[in-house]
């Protein structure tokens, strides 16, 4: 997607170098982080320089090429970069992609193609998800679910770039995200960037907005969706997708299927990451709670399949019972 008039994908390779755009810093600064071997890239994974399902799976996939360039034995490089964050299926998506093709090929090429492959899945899933996108309607997101949390496009962001292209005109409603701030910092980022109308709101608010009839659809992203169609996305999607329910706005996943998990039955089989209370207790670095308060801070929820419309996949729009036919 275009920075400033200048096309930038989430993360790319230049040499034996992962490059990543920093997350941790926008939107007060655009800068590119550089991971020179395996290890600096699970830390990049781990700390949320880079951050959301496909994008850590395409840089998990550069890591793994990173060790083998290096002469380190896969197994020991999946060890380290496939623990660095739990949840988000495309993590074991990708580290798998790459040990079943790499067999001693251009390892670099290999990385390449996973993330080509992933560009191309989000773009699909925004040429099928904007003929959700009406003309003057409002749609609400959650978290970061753009090109900056994939390699490009976004998965809830994707029908609505596409949308934009094709000139309809619409308004987005962005929760800022608790407490990482994905919302707030990223996704707003990026509409800016694309020149399309927004607000953020404090997580607390959509239930009002909805129910002043001013939300017309939810889209969210998902980070592993289960068998029978539980979703794992970011804290707070559960709550959107009742509200949506109750207030009769049709609610959608777009999710490439990578991130979908067919051995975790329902999303009780879903490992959900609990992050340091400490992202609870701090607003930027200032204690806003009781000293001796303690804090939980699960960085997931799931969502019941029965709450959702439908699933935004590369392979269609699906019922949520649904798989994409290539998982089949
Ligand atoms: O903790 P994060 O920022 O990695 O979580 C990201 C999300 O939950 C996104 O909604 C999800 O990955 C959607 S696809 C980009």
């Amino acid at each position: 997607m275009l920075v400033e008039g200048e096309n930038y994908r989430t993360v790319w390779m230049e040499g034996s170098v992962v490059k990543l755009i920093n997350q941790l810093k926008l939107p007060r600064e655009f800068s590119v982080f550089s991971c020179s071997g395996y290890r600096d890239t699970a830390d990049a994974i781990r700390s949320m320089v880079v951050r959301g399902a496909p994008a850590i799976g395409a840089t998990a996939c550069y890591g793994m090429a990173q060790a083998a360039l290096a002469g380190v034995s896969l197994d020991v490089a999946e060890k380290e970069l496939g623990t660095t964050r739990p949840t988000a299926n495309d993590l074991q998506d990708a580290i798998k992609h790459f040990k079943k093709n790499f067999n001693g090929k251009n390892a670099v090429e290999v990385a390449e193609g996973y993330a080509n492959k992933s560009i191309e899945r989000c773009r699909k899933i925004g040429e099928y998800g904007e003929k959700l996108i009406k003309n003057n309607s409002k749609i609400l997101t959650h978290c970061n679910a753009g090109w900056l949390g994939c390699v490009d496009y976004g998965t809830a962001t994707a029908p609505l770039y596409i949308a934009k292209q094709k000139g309809r005109n619409f308004f987005v409603w962005v929760d800022e995200t608790r407490p990482r701030l994905q919302g707030a910092k990223l996704t707003s980022w990026e509409l800016m960037q694309a020149g399309i109308d927004h607000a953020v709101i404090a997580d607390n608010a959509a239930g009002y907005f909805m129910k002043k009839g001013e939300v017309d659809l939810v889209i969210v992203g998902a980070d592993r969706i289960a068998a029978n169609g539980d979703v794992a996305n970011k804290i707070g999607t559960y709550g959107k997708a009742v509200l949506a329910k109750e207030n009769n706005v049709p609610f959608y996943v777009a999710a490439p299927a990578s991130t979908f998990d067919l051995k975790a039955k329902t999303g009780k089989d879903i490992k959900i990451e609990e992050r340091d209370e400490n992202e609870i207790h701090f607003v930027e670095n200032t204690r806003v709670t009781p000293a001796k308060s303690k804090a939980r801070n699960p960085a997931f929820d799931i969502t019941p399949m029965k709450y959702i419309t439908g699933l935004i996949t590369e392979e269609g729009i699906l019922n949520p019972w649904e798989k994409p036919e290539s998982l089949l």
